[in-house]
């Protein structure tokens, strides 16, 4: 039995040490937020946030996380998807299929909680999730649009939903 803290909540669970973080989250704790995509850390869909900084939970056993250690899921971003990026997302519509937007919704706040104003450079490097869907372009925009809220100077007003 290992416990970890996961969105702010003691939990207990059970499996073999070298379980992938991610199937623990997924499959004992129920938050299916977080997907699975590569498995060998290079695609992204599984980012989640382990004391502030995004990781890929493919690619951590469950052993390398310590119960003092806070895991944050997409589930546990925010209350009521109020998260500046989320708001971003929303307004401009970012998903396709969707599968990998929790990872790059992961990756995007962890970016800006470093890099409060990226430069478009900024988040070409740091965000390196991958999107079958080539929503790279509307992923851009929505990082800047979520920087501008967070220094109060963005807006999601409806007319600025656009596709790119
Ligand atoms: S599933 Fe973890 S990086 Fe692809
Ligand atoms: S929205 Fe489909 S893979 Fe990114």
């Amino acid at each position: 039995m290992s416990k970890l803290n996961i969105n702010g909540k003691l939990r207990d669970v059970e499996a073999e040490p070298d379980t992938p973080l991610l199937w623990v989250i997924r499959e004992q704790v129920g938050l299916t937020g977080t997907k699975f995509g590569c498995g060998i850390a290079q695609c992204g869909a599984c980012s989640v946030h382990i004391n502030g900084e995004v990781q890929r939970s493919c690619s951590i056993r469950l052993s390398d996380v310590k119960a003092t250690d806070k895991i944050v899921t997409i589930e546990g971003l925010s209350p009521k998807v109020s998260h500046p990026v989320q708001k971003a997302w929303l307004a401009i519509d970012v998903p396709q299929c969707g599968y990998c937007q929790s990872g790059q919704i992961m990756a995007a706040a962890a970016l800006l909680k470093k890099t409060p104003k990226p430069t478009d450079r900024d988040i070409d490097e740091a965000m390196t999730n991958i999107c079958r869907c080539g929503t790279y372009p509307r992923i851009r925009a929505a990082v800047h649009m979520a920087a501008g809220m967070a220094a109060g100077s963005g807006s999601v007003a409806p007319t600025q939903r656009k596709r790119a």
